[in-house]
């Protein structure tokens, strides 16, 4: 019997992280862009990472393929496919202007293809989506500003903006300006911080750049203080531990700071980052968990309640999905039972 997935809101996924290879093959043909090997396992194996910048350099290397409308509308739907048999039912998805505006690719195309996979996701799958535009920490706080001044025309077709790439040595200060713009422009604001940066980095992210969410945040449990204001707060984190895992942020799963997150309260929400380079969707990430630290029914309902808690809705929609979340939980309490 297949059990039904737990109903999620996904807050950190960036949709060039779930190319496929079967994909990135198929557009590479289509677009005649040239790639290390046509077979799609074979591309898979050579996705073996020591750090964040090891899977940035092959990351960035593959979008070469995306040319065109129909290409990042096919990402788009290919995601939302699999999320929605995931058991996502809500999906806040970070895109990196700045890469294909670099590859030649203008922002009409880049928005004009995925707005169209959410409003078709939506429509087929029911499955409700949103974007949040990302700045590229590595290519400085300038450019962040400058790619948000030029994405103003489309401001109804993203609901905030992120910070990713290289953490380390591009701080959130560098990029005050471009978060004050953001608020200014009534856009949500949230940021990569504590992945392979220390605590430092998310206190920078919260009182410089006022994120209302920490994007990744494990490395917050060094810091006892900052443990207490994110619980205090109820800052949510968006971890990610299969990415965690592969770049290694951690050395093992077993070793992930997950249950002493949650030990001490904080607001922990559960996704996939990048699925196509790290093995695995959120269902994947939350079955992991669940193996790895026998986590309860209860605390897998805490997991998926957390993640519509942090969501950008409106509270009578939040509302709505948690009581999803109850009655998913109430279902696995009747089978285990045996009632
Ligand atoms: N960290 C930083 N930047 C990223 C990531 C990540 O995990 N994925 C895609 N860009
Ligand atoms: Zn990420």
């Amino acid at each position: 019997m297949t059990v039904a997935k737990w109903p999620v809101a996904e807050l950190h996924v960036h949709i060039e992280g779930t190319l496929e290879t079967e994909l990135l093959v198929a557009l590479a043909r289509r677009n005649d862009v040239a790639l290390p090997s046509y077979d799609p396992d074979v591309l898979r194996e050579l996705y073996r990472f020591t750090d964040l910048q090891s899977f940035l350099d092959i990351y960035y290397a593959n979008l070469a393929v995306l040319r065109t409308e129909a290409d990042f509308y096919d990402l788009g739907m290919a995601y939302l496919t699999r999320a929605s048999a995931a058991g996502v039912r809500r999906a806040e998805i970070f895109f990196d202007p700045q890469t294909h505006l670099a590859n030649g690719i203008q922002l009409d195309v880049v928005f004009g293809g995925l707005t169209r996979s959410l409003v078709d996701a939506r429509e087929t799958l029911g499955i409700s989506a949103d974007l949040i535009l990302c700045f590229l920490r590595h290519l400085g706080g300038q450019a962040a500003l400058e790619t948000l001044e030029a994405a103003i025309p489309f401001l109804d077709q993203f609901i905030g903006v992120g910070l990713d790439s290289a953490e380390v040595g591009f701080p959130p200060s560098l990029f005050t300006e471009a978060f004050a713009k953001a608020e200014a422009l009534g856009l949500h604001r949230v940021a990569h911080a504590g992945e392979e940066g220390g605590p430092d980095y998310v206190y920078e992210a919260l009182d410089l750049l006022g994120v209302e969410r920490v994007d990744h945040g494990i490395r917050a449990v060094e810091d006892p203080r900052l443990v207490e204001l994110l619980r205090e707060r109820q800052i949510p984190l968006t971890v990610c531990p299969l990415s965690n895992v592969c770049l290694r942020a951690t050395p093992t799963l077993g070793a992930h700071p997950l249950p002493a997150m949650l030990a001490a309260g904080l607001l922990v929400t559960i996704s996939s980052d990048d699925p196509a380079y790290f093995g695995g969707y959120v269902d994947d990430n939350l079955d992991a968990l669940q193996n790895e630290f026998g986590l309860d029914h209860a605390q897998m309902a805490t997991l998926a309640r957390n993640s519509f808690r942090a969501a950008f809705l409106p509270e009578a929609e939040k509302r709505r999905h948690i009581e999803a979340v109850q009655e998913h939980l109430e279902g696995l309490l009747r089978l285990t039972s045996g009632a």
